[in-house]
């Protein structure tokens, strides 16, 4: 009996440490290997809509382009969609808000409940003002959200977002590695779905849409 019991210690504390180990290599490199097997794990255990759902996402205080504090209570009966980046990014962020952008395009009339978001990890480079002119230049739908560097931590941390300062050898100016996952959040401000970056438009909307009609 005692030996079954250790058994089953163990293989809890193996199953716990591989979760673990994935998520960590998935939050510094979602396009790995890592990343591509979470979001698959996740989607075959149906991450959406149940009791796992409930440690991503969460209330958030943040402010606009206009300089206004807004919540997630402001979202309440749309369904987001988030997306972490910076103004500053040189490939990653400008891609995933061209594919958002594609994909609400692609939803026709459905994609009128739906609000893109995105949000900066660099909150000392990307004021409201900044912040405002740059989602614009992708969608109008686009809200763009800053906050104090508390602010941001805190709703990072809920998202489970990884991002650092990084600056290249020679250059005056710093880049952020980070985390590039698409969330999908349903009307009711409960996070739905994680979507791995680097999905065609198409395949995005077919994403958002098939979450969309499963939850009624
Ligand atoms: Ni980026």
């Amino acid at each position: 009996m005692l030996r079954v019991i250790r058994l089953a210690a163990t293989s809890l504390l193996v199953v716990v440490l591989v979760g673990w180990g994935l998520a960590w290599f998935a939050a510094r490199d979602p396009d790995g290997l890592a990343g591509r097997l979470l979001a698959r794990v996740g989607s075959a255990v149906g991450l959406e809509a149940n009791s796992g759902a409930a440690s991503i996402g969460g209330p958030f205080q943040l402010v606009d382009s206009t300089g206004r504090t807004v919540s997630d209570q402001d979202f309440r009966g749309h369904w987001m969609v988030v997306y972490f980046g910076y103004t500053f990014c040189p490939d990653v962020c400008p891609t995933e808000l061209q594919t958002i952008s594609a994909a609400l395009d692609q939803l026709g009339p459905a994609g009128a409940a739906v609000v893109p978001i995105f949000i900066t990890i660099d909150p000392a480079r990307d004021t409201p003002k900044a912040m405002g002119q740059y989602v614009k230049l992708f969608d109008d739908r686009l809200v763009g959200l800053t906050g104090s560097a508390e602010q941001i931590a805190d709703v990072a941390g809920r998202y489970r977002v990884y991002y650092a300062k990084v600056t290249p050898k020679g250059s005056s100016a710093y880049l952020m590695d980070h985390s590039s996952f698409i969330y999908l959040v349903g009307p009711d401000g409960r996070f739905r779905a994680l979507i791995r970056n680097g999905l065609t438009a198409d395949a995005l909307a077919q994403t958002i849409e098939k979450n969309i009609h499963s939850s009624g």
